[in-house]
């Protein structure tokens, strides 16, 4: 079934197809984000979630199909990443990627670099105009920064090493800002985080969405799915298998199955004594 294009789409995708080797990590799959939503993504390991962000970033090339930006649907397949970031769409990863001996303020200036025209010959005799453009820069920075209250702000200084795991996701989440995009990409962003720092980050990302930006996330975490989506989308496979309400999506049978069914079966398939074994030992 293919996506009935609106005028408030942000993104959308059709026919989208991603092989590695004979595996398709990414199986026909039609996708859409309306301006203002926030979306889950969610689905077992494996299942194509990251290889998505990937494709819509053109970090990957596209087996098949299209990615469209905006109402008027613009086709970013075949585009540099950059470009897909001067067009408005950013993204934070899976596994931290800080420059860990950088400062706060210096990982944020990063995210910001696209917006500056610095270049080898300037950099080199520092006019007043570029000073001007880093003060200004700066300046934007410690604004993104406090976003997050005095967290981050506090500590702009201080190189990114030194920041609590959680403040360092923040961080993540701040360089993302910093490069004024329309639509973020947030790929598992409470990963390893504890229940109140879960918490804290679903009103984080509640505001970010409030501020005027589109959320499409990937999470694991379905407190914060359900906190924060307003739809959720299941994969499995490559292949979405249900799209709704968070609801919805978690009574479907078939995302029952991809998340549960492999278990059991495997639960079913052990011989009873390793069982009674299991649960001697766990007792
Ligand atoms: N660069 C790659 N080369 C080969 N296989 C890959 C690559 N990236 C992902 N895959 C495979 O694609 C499938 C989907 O992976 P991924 O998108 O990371 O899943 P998820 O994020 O849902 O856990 C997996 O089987 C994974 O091993
Ligand atoms: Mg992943």
């Amino acid at each position: 079934m293919t996506e009935t294009p609106t005028t408030a789409q942000m993104l959308s995708t059709e026919g989208l197809c991603k092989s590695f080797g004979g595996l398709r990590a990414v199986h026909n799959l039609n996708f859409h984000v309306d301006d203002g939503e926030i979306v889950a993504i969610i689905g077992p390991n494996g299942s194509g979630k990251t290889t998505f962000f990937n494709l819509i970033m053109q970090l990957y090339d596209v087996t098949s199909g299209s990615i469209y930006l905006g109402p008027e649907r613009r086709e970013i397949v075949g585009l540099p990443t950059h470009r897909i970031n001067a067009l408005g769409i950013s993204r934070t990863f899976q596994t931290l990627r800080l420059f860990t001996n950088l400062t706060v303020l210096e990982n944020v200036l990063v995210g910001m670099n696209r917006h500056l025209s610095t270049n080898y010959w300037s950099a080199l005799v520092r006019p007043e105009s570029l000073r001007l453009e880093e003060k200004e820069a700066e300046e934007r920075a410690l604004d993104t920064l406090s976003f997050f209250g005095e967290r981050l702000l506090s500590m702009c200084n201080e190189p990114a090493h030194s920041l609590s795991y959680a403040n360092r996701r923040r961080l993540e989440i701040a360089r993302v800002l910093a490069s004024d995009p329309k639509l973020i990409l947030l790929d598992e962003p409470v990963a390893g985080m504890n229940p109140t720092e879960t918490r804290e980050v679903m009103s984080d990302i509640e505001r970010i969405n409030e501020s005027g930006y589109t959320v499409l996330l990937i999470e694991h975490d379905m407190t914060l799915v359900r906190g924060v989506a307003g739809r959720v989308v299941a994969f499995d496979h490559g292949q979405k298998i249900a799209e709704g309400s968070f609801d919805h999506v978690c009574s479907d049978p078939e995302v029952i199955e991809a998340y549960l069914g492999r278990q059991s079966n495997h639960a079913k398939k052990r011989p009873r004594t390793a069982r009674k074994r299991s649960r001697r030992r766990s007792s």
